[in-house]
């Protein structure tokens, strides 16, 4: 093999692995496609009845307190609400590559009610 047929060799390789990364980014990233699929959900949904407890259970240890990690408290309504509203709670929870919680993407069924109640205007009761 010539040295020119190597260059391209690399040249290949190197747009191929760019194209894998580029697609990678688009399918691992905010993601709600699997909500899509999901039944409508029909009942109300508020925030003291449906969200709080996800947060609780999922997200308070980590963000609370004086030491919440990045700055970030969802102890409450008005700060769950404000990190929906400014987008990034929703961005973090639908990022298959750097979800929120870290240790893993919760179930669409779940993403699904905090999508809806962001839809429904964050009802608080
Ligand atoms: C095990 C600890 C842990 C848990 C549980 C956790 N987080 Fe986080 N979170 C972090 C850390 C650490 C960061 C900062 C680093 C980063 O952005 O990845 C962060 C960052 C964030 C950010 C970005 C804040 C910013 O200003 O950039 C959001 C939004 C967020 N978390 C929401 C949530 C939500 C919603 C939940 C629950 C569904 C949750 N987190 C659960 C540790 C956690």
């Amino acid at each position: 093999m010539t040295q020119h047929h190597t260059y391209q060799k690399f040249i290949f390789l190197f747009l191929a692995g760019t194209v894998l990364f580029l697609y990678n980014c688009t399918t691992n990233t905010i993601d709600e496609g699997d909500i899509q699929d999901l039944p409508p959900i029909e009942e109300t949904v508020t925030y003291d009845d449906d969200v709080a407890p996800i947060i609780a259970s999922n997200c308070i240890g980590c963000h609370s307190g004086p030491n919440a990690n990045a700055g970030l408290d969802l102890s409450n309504y008005a700060n769950v609400r404000g990190a929906a509203e400014q987008g990034n709670l929703v961005n973090r929870i639908n990022n298959g590559s750097n979800p929120m919680p870290p240790s893993g993407i919760l179930p669409p069924e779940t993403r699904q009610i905090i999508d809806q109640w962001i839809a429904d205007g964050y009802l608080e009761n």
